[in-house]
């Protein structure tokens, strides 16, 4: 996973608009994220249609459910032909056992499984929400160090954090293990409900695994050049 591109984040209604969008792209190869909206419109056909255009896939449905049902759900998504799927840590270390268990069943002998990777807490998720809608007095960075650990344990290969994380989970965990991190923006777009944001340059020198994009990429006036500027950060070929 190390030195993947930028995930580009195909939040889009259907998948005529998500393989428009995409046929910009050409010559590119790219790492795309099909998430809820997208899914849950067109199921896993449009995964092979993906597939056929070689993107590399994070299949992002961030399950969450009692480890029985978590796990027939990843022996199914194992068969999709994707990189990269996720469960919400906060289901528990026997819940993220069980996702790995299904993933690994449901993978084909001599195939590599998906990676899986705990969400910690959403990018949209501030201290102050924390505390006073759900009711959690622990301080948001040592939440998501507890929970990274805990995937850590769970033999997950990684989480999804934001940039301002990364540094302190590598204190507590392999540094072969994966931070993803959504939440990202050039200095000059909106943080529209993303709380904890930072720059692809920030991300670079945070040393995180991938970084995750969305509306600066497919928003912007001219998505192929936002795409190119923040790959370039992101290499830290130039900012
Ligand atoms: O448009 P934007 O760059 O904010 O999109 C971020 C993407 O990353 C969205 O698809 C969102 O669902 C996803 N994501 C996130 N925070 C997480 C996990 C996933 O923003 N913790």
């Amino acid at each position: 996973m190390k030195h993947t591109p930028p995930i580009i984040a195909l939040d889009f209604a259907s998948a005529q608009e998500s393989l428009a969008f995409l046929d910009r792209f050409q010559g590119e190869k790219l790492f795309v994220k099909v998430g809820m909206e997208l899914f849950y419109q067109e199921g896993p056909s449009v995964l092979e249609e993906l597939n056929m255009r070689d993107c590399r896939i994070f299949l992002d449905l961030k399950c969450h459910d009692i480890p029985t049902t978590v796990y027939k759900a990843m022996k199914r998504l194992a068969g999709f032909g994707v990189n990269l799927v996720n469960v919400h840590a906060a289901g528990g270390k026997q819940m993220m056992e069980a996702a790995l268990e299904g993933l690994e069943a449901g993978t084909a002998a001599g195939q590599k499984r998906p990676s899986l990777i705990a969400v910690t807490q959403l990018t949209s998720t501030s201290q102050d929400m924390l505390k006073h809608e759900l009711l959690i007095e622990t301080p948001l960075n040592d939440t998501v160090l507890h929970y990274s650990r805990l995937a850590e344990e769970s033999g997950l290969d990684g989480v999804v954090c934001s940039v301002h994380e990364a540094e302190h989970i590598y204190q507590a965990v392999a540094p072969t293990f994966l931070t993803v991190t959504p939440g990202i923006r050039l200095e000059e777009d909106k943080n529209n409900d993303q709380v904890r944001v930072a720059t692809p340059s920030y991300a670079r020198e945070n040393g995180v695994s991938a970084i995750v994009v969305g509306r600066s990429i497919t928003q912007a006036e001219d998505p192929v050049s936002a795409y190119q500027k923040i790959a370039l950060q992101w290499e830290g070929t130039k900012a």
